[in-house]
């Protein structure tokens, strides 16, 4: 049944990430790994990282009441609050009712809503339930909230440079700028052990970094044969990849990202789509008759596909690649930090293309979808999100640590995760006015926060609990 609503999907959008973070080619020569490996192989720039008074929620507080204050939205008009997160402070108290003080302050406690957890994937999930609620019978007519925040630190060894830290916060509703073409969504969802955080105590996931890989393309490949046949059953008409301006994928690190959008021509290549040229057939020929699983061990394909795809992927994807590259993997936060990079890029070519997202959580759950952008009315429109956000300012303002304090650092988290009774530095020199930081843990667990003064003349205010 058609929704009553037209042109749901995202009407703002804010991204807030820590200023703290280390250059990936220092790291590499501090983990004596050979030179490129974590630029060229992975890909990546740079990775931000939270310090003692930053983490999941604090990044959230500040990405939320930036977005409610920039776009000057009455916290009233909020009526479901979503949080993806995988980043686990509690095993019970979800993220949303800390955010919760926000609007309480307003006498806003009316909202539905709670977190979602799948590694990546839940702020997809609650995305997708945010827009099915504008979208249904049991709406009233305020905006969806949506926020996406994890901080992704993994131990020492050849994992720890996929790391990343952030939080995106998307204001959601009808007329939207960034609109979702809800008939077109194709999901494969499947048991693996991939990547996983059994071990309650320690931050840091189990991973089978291979496996993820393959689980990660396999999920794509499921994803976009489903999204054609629905695309091509409602159109009449088949899909490939000429038929989508973007390409967003979530982004562990960049090079997985090369070798997805690949994949895709590949897939194109397989169901013979008209656009691809005979250079092209050439180059992939010879692995037509592949199974399956040996085309996920085929470095050979690998290489070709990339070469095939090269020019399309400087085209349709490298423009989404900015803030993954120099933030580092977001879990939650990566596939809208991707699509934030578009819009910073290339906001004023933007209205009238399709975008098509692919969402992956390990262990695993993935989604394909896509969004028809539209110029939008102000403030709701694509080039006030770009302001609003205004990445360059951000990527600039940051603070670039020595690889000895980086793993200093880490120690640090490592001893505070799962601890109370402690409070922290309370140094926030390093952070813009206006930020979040925690100030203490309780012996009852309980987290305390404060926030930046914007103004010399303020006082820093604590929130929570009469603190
Ligand atoms: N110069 C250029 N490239 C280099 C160099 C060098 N000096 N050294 C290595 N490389 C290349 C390798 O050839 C390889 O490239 P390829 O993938 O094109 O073959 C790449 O760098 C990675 O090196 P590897 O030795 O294959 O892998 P490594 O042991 O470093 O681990 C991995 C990489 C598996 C991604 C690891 O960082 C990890 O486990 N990360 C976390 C898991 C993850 O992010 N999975 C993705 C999906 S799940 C999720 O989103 C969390």
């Amino acid at each position: 049944m058609a929704s009553q609503q037209k042109n749901v999907g995202i009407l703002a959008m804010e991204i807030y990430f820590p200023p703290t973070c280390i250059q990936q080619e220092v790291l590499e020569v501090h983990d004596e790994v050979s030179k490129g490996k974590y630029t060229i192989g992975l890909g990546q720039d740079c990775m931000a990282f939270c310090t003692e008074v930053e983490d999941v929620i604090s990044m959230s507080l500040t990405a939320v009441t930036s977005l409610l204050q920039k776009y000057k939205i009455d916290p009233k008009q909020i009526g479901r609050l979503e949080v993806g997160s995988e980043t686990v402070i509690d095993k019970s108290k979800s993220i949303k009712t800390f955010l919760m003080q926000v609007f309480e302050e307003s006498g806003n406690t009316d909202i539905e809503g709670v977190d979602s957890t799948n590694a990546c994937y839940g702020g997809t999930a609650a995305l997708l339930n945010c827009v099915n609620w504008v979208e249904s019978n049991s709406w009233d007519g305020r905006y969806g909230l949506v926020v996406c925040t994890d901080s992704a630190v993994y131990a020492k060894g050849p994992a720890r440079p996929t790391g990343g830290a952030a939080a995106i916060a998307m204001l959601i509703g009808p007329d939207a700028p960034i609109a979702f073409e809800s008939k077109f969504r194709a999901s494969h969802m499947s048991h693996a052990y991939d990547f996983y955080k059994p071990n309650l105590a320690s931050e840091y996931p189990v991973v089978d970094g291979k496996l993820s890989q393959t689980c990660y393309l396999m999920a794509l490949d499921s994803c976009y044969k489903r999204f054609c046949h629905k695309y091509e059953k409602l159109e009449g008409k088949q899909f490939s990849v000429a038929d989508g301006d973007y390409f967003v994928f979530h982004s562990p690190y960049n090079k997985l990202v090369q070798k997805s959008f690949a994949r895709l021509l590949f897939n194109d290549y397989l169901r013979n789509a008209s656009f691809i040229d005979a250079a092209a057939k050439e180059k992939l020929a010879p692995f037509s008759t592949l199974t399956g699983d040996e085309s996920y061990q085929s470095r050979d394909l690998e290489k070709a596909t990339q070469q095939a795809a090269k020019p399309l992927y400087d085209v349709k994807v490298q423009p989404t690649t900015l803030i993954p590259k120099q933030v580092g993997n977001m879990y939650t936060a990566s596939l809208y930090a991707a699509l934030a990079s578009l819009l910073h890029n290339k906001h004023n070519s933007l209205a009238g293309q399709r975008v098509v997202m692919f969402s992956y959580g390990s262990g695993l759950t993935a989604t394909i979808f896509s969004f028809h952008l539209r110029d939008g009315q102000h403030p709701f429109s694509l080039s006030n999100i770009v302001s609003v956000m205004n990445v360059d300012k951000k990527l600039k303002s940051r603070h670039e640590f020595p690889p000895e304090k980086f793993v200093e650092t880490m120690k640090l988290m490592e001893h505070r995760y799962g601890a109370k009774d402690f409070v922290t530095s309370k140094d926030c020199s390093l952070l813009a006015p206006g930020t979040y930081y925690l100030t203490e843990v309780d012996s009852m667990y309980r987290r305390f926060y404060a926030k930046k003064a914007v103004g010399a003349m303020t006082e820093n205010r604590s929130l929570a609990n009469g603190h």
